[in-house]
C-alpha cells in the first residue's frame, strides 16, 4: 500500500542556506554499512507509522549519487524502502529529479523537511552539511530535523573527508518526544592509515572547536591516544589489529566503547553516550 508519496508537500520556507555541493561516488558507503550493522531493524520496520516511513538524505549535494547508493544498499534489506533526497539548492533538486521513481523522491527543502501530511521518517542522514554552518546553529538544526523523526528513529549527522575513507558522526535517537545523543561513531577503512588523530579533522561541527583540555571530546582523544600508544606493539600485526587493541584499551580505561567484533573489525569505533 502506498499513501501520500505522490502528494506534493506543504510549501514552507526551507531552513538553512545552500553550501558547497561537493560529493563523490561511494563517499558514504561506510556510513550505510554502519547503519545496517547498528540498527538493521529500523531499516526493516513496517509496523504502524513505519509502514511507509522514509529514509532521508538531507543535503545530498551537486549530484544525487549518495542518495541513490544508499537507496540501493538499504533496499537489499527492505526492498520497498521509500527514500527522499532533500536539497536546499533548487538546481540540485532539478538535476536529481531524473533519477526519481515510485520509491525514490527528490525535493527542495531544508532542516524543516518538505513532508506532506501523514509522511513520516525513520532515518535522517545529514552528512557534510553542518560543517559549513556555525557551531551555534547545530543544536537548532538537530532539533528541527528531529521533529520529523518517528519515535525510535535515528539522526545521523556527521562529516567525512572527501573520499569518505575517514569520517565521524553523531548518532541521535528520537524518543517519544526528544532527541538523545546516543553515540559518536568513528569510521575508517584504514587506507588513510590509523592513529586516533586521523579523526580530528573530520569531527562534526559540535566537536571540532572543542579540542581543548577539559572538554570531553579532548579527554576522549587523549585516552584513545594513550590506549593506542600502550598497544603499539600490535601495530606490527596490521593497522586493523592495532585499531581493535586501542579500542579495547579505551574501554578498559572506562569509556563505553562497543567491543563487538562486527564493528571493530570494520574500522568502526562506537562511543556510547546515552545512559543505557
Ligand atoms: C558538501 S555537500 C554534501 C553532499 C553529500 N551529503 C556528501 O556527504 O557527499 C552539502 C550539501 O548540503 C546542502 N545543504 C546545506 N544546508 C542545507 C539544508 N539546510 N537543507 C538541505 N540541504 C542543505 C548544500 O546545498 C550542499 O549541496
Amino acid at each position: 500500500m502506498c499513501f501520500n508519496l505522490g502528494r506534493p508537500p506543504r510549501p514552507t520556507k526551507p531552513l538553512g542556506q545552500p553550501t558547497r555541493g561537493k560529493t563523490a561516488r561511494n563517499r558514504l558507503r561506510k556510513v550505510d554499512l554502519f547503519l545496517l550493522l547498528y540498527d538493521a531493524a529500523l531499516i526493516r520496520r513496517t509496523d504502524g507509522m513505519y509502514s511507509e516511513a522514509f529514509y532521508v538524505d538531507l543535503g545530498y549535494g551537486a549530484e544525487a549519487t549518495t542518495t541513490l547508493e544508499s537507496a540501493a544498499r538499504l533496499r537489499a534489506l527492505h526492498p520497498g524502502l521509500p527514500v527522499l533526497g532533500v536539497e536546499i539548492d533548487p538546481q540540485r533538486v532539478a538535476a536529481a529529479l531524473t533519477y526519481a521513481d515510485q520509491l525514490t523522491h527528490f525535493r527542495l527543502g531544508g532542516f524543516n523537511l518538505p513532508l506532506a501530511a501523514g509522511e513520516t521518517v525513520r532515518v535522517l542522514r545529514a552528512f557534510n552539511v553542518l560543517r559549513q554552518y556555525e557551531e551555534a546553529e547545530v543544536a537548532p538544526a538537530w532539533e528541527t530535523m528531529g521533529d520529523a523523526l518517528l519515535p525510535g528513529g535515528l539522526l545521523l549527522e556527521g562529516t567525512s573527508n572527501p573520499t569518505g575513507r575517514v569520517w565521524c558522526a553523531n548518532v541521535l535517537r528520537k524518543t517519544e518526544d526528544q532527541l538523545v545523543q546516543e553515540a559518536l561513531v568513528f569510521g575508517t577503512n584504514f587506507r588513510a592509515g590509523f592513529e586516533p588523530g586521523i579523526f580530528q579533522p573530520v569531527l562534526p561541527k559540535n566537536y571540532i572547536h572543542r579540542m581543548l583540555p577539559g572538554e570531553p571530546i579532548y579527554e576522549f582523544f587523549e585516552a584513545w591516544k594513550r590506549a593506542a600508544r600502550a598497544s603499539l606493539p600490535v601495530r606490527t600485526l596490521g593497522l586493523r589489529q592495532w585499531f581493535v587493541a586501542s579500542a579495547k584499551g579505551l574501554a578498559a580505561s572506562g569509556y563505553r566503547v562497543e567491543l563487538r567484533h562486527k564493528f571493530l573489525k570494520r574500522g568502526l569505533l562506537v562511543w556510547r553516550l546515552d545512559s543505557a
